[in-house]
């Protein structure tokens, strides 16, 4: 089975600068033969605010992704009364790699159909069967708990996302009177119930934290003590799922049990796995740790098919068209999709923008900033990068040699076909290296700050993980400029 884990690449190298976005890329942006296509449907409310401006991140880390606009949500709806056009579901299964979506809700349509429709839809009949939406605390100051660091809050919640009471199948009798009897049932099947729980497992062996450390113990919540047919199901798959992976921790608790753990202690979470509704309700709840709804993202998976991806927010209509909404959960969102697609730099990149905006609060009052949903974005853009400077074929490079004099840092970088340049950065205000004692890079981590403006500068060396994993710089300068450029033969 193929999930999000990041796959290694070998000794590569990433400069990004907004600057080399100009003319001067084109000499050496990576003309990639794969091409990811990704349509995308901005929805409804806030998706139509946050969808275009994650997009133009993700234009602006030159991933190499088509993105084909579809206008499927509640304007179409009223208009012509589609929801989904014919064969709509097949058409995003064979002619794209990626599905990108806002939020679909809107009060002009109560019944919500086109929610269903589309939303739901999709789920369903692509067999998107793994909803993941993981839970992490960019900065202490986005958690309502006292005392809680980045470092406590990085689990991920694994929701079951084609069975449930979701499928929506009941009766109503006597339906008016004081005899009235509706039933909503609630499907699990052993097929179902055994994915989910494996896909779970397979995260948790193959995903790594945000601080690198592996991920060991799956934890499966139900309401097996009062809803015993389902329960019953469950809590066997679980069992006999867990026997495969006896690395594993496996481990159980009543969904009441985990909301009050999670608000109480998060720190010991890692991997949740759950039905469909429980999964809903705690991931609204998980995103309250992370600083609100405005900072939840999500994949609705399938592995091998194409996936969708989409905040976990709604269509928020009373905040709608005020320019006040968080992109920042859809911008993770598409981080997300770019790394299921292979594109682990490009959302790397825009990982850390989002960190960095969020740690100086350049962001939307619900995280503590005074931005607009739009500045935020304009921010986070042109405050770095953004191009690979490597050879044409895109076999990346390697950085060869670092020095440094007065306050001017200068990088040498070699790509794979030869193509040497040396970056100088000017106004070096600070340099992260995340891990010095490899590259031999102690010293600059002590670089001074000596420019109030800055450049955000982003170079990401990659190596295959028996050769010590990555190693990462990052620097924030006033100016830089390529001084030499090479090409080979
Ligand atoms: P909601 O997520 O839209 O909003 C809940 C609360 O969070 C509101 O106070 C809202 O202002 C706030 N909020 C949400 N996203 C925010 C953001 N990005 N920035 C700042 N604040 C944000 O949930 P709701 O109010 O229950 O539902 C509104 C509509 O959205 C309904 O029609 C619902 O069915 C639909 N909905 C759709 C999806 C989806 O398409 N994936 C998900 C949830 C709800
Ligand atoms: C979500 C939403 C949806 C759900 C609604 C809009 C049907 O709340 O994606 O979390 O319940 O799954
Ligand atoms: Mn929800």
């Amino acid at each position: 089975m193929s999930l999000d884990s990041e796959p290694r690449a070998s000794a590569s190298v990433l400069i990004a600068s907004h600057w080399l976005a100009e003319p001067l890329c084109m000499c050496y942006f990576p003309f990639v033969n794969s091409m990811k296509k990704i349509a995308v449907i901005a929805g409804d409310g806030i998706g139509k605010e946050v969808i275009p401006q994650a997009v133009k991140v993700i234009e602006a880390t030159k991933a190499p992704v088509e993105l084909t606009y579809l206008d499927w949500g509640a304007d179409r709806y009223l208009r012509d009364g589609t929801t989904v056009p014919k064969d709509g579901f097949e058409m995003l299964a064979r002619d794209f790699d990626a599905i990108f979506v806002g939020a679909f809700g809107d009060p002009r349509v109560p019944s919500n159909i086109h929610a269903k429709e589309i939303l739901l839809g999709m789920r369903f009949k692509m067999d998107l069967y793994a909803n993941v939406r993981p839970v992490r605390l960019l900065d202490a100051s986005l958690c309502p708990l006292k005392g809680m660091e980045p470092k406590d809050i990085d689990f991920v919640v694994i929701r079951e996302n084609t069975e449930g009471p979701y499928v929506d199948r009941g009766s109503v009798t006597n339906e008016g009177t004081d005899d009235e009897v509706a039933i909503q049932e609630d499907v699990n099947t052993y097929k179902g119930v055994r994915r989910i729980i494996r896909y779970a497992f397979e995260y948790c062996a193959h995903n790594k934290k945000a601080d690198d450390t592996r991920r060991s113990r799956v934890l499966m919540s139900d309401k097996s003590n009062a809803m015993t047919y389902a329960g019953g199901l469950w809590q066997r798959v679980f069992k006999e799922v867990s026997a495969e992976y006896p690395q594993i921790k496996s481990e159980h608790m009543y969904v009441d049990a985990l909301c009050a753990q999670m608000v109480r202690d998060p720190r010991q979470l890692d991997v949740i796995v759950t039905n469909n509704i429980f999964g809903d309700i705690i991931t609204d709840l998980a995103a309250g740790l992370q600083g609100g709804l405005g900072m939840a993202a999500s994949g609705n998976i399938h592995p091998g098919k194409t996936s969708m991806f989409e905040p976990v927010h709604g269509s928020a209509p009373a905040i709608a068209e005020k320019n006040i909404a968080n992109p920042m959960g859809a911008i993770l969102t598409a981080a997300m999709m770019l790394r299921h697609l292979g594109l682990t730099r490009q959302a790397r990149w825009i990982e850390d923008g989002v960190l960095e905006a969020v740690r100086q609060k350049k962001t939307t009052q619900d995280i503590g900033g005074n931005l607009g949903t739009s500045e935020v974005v304009l921010w986070s853009t042109k405050s770095k990068f953004i191009a690979y400077v490597g050879d044409p074929d895109f076999h990346d490079g390697a950085i060869r040699k670092i020095s440094r004099n007065s306050d001017e840092l200068v990088v040498e970088v070699e790509g794979s076909t030869g193509t040497r340049f040396a970056v100088r950065f000017v106004g070096v205000e600070s340099v992260i290296s995340y891990n010095p004692e490899e590259m031999g890079l102690e010293a600059l981590v002590e670089m001074e700050t000596v420019a109030p403006s800055r450049r955000f500068v982003f170079v990401n060396w990659l190596e295959p993980e028996d050769q010590g994993g990555d190693a990462k710089l990052q620097i924030i300068a006033r100016d830089f400029s390529v001084e030499k450029l090479m090409a080979d033969g």
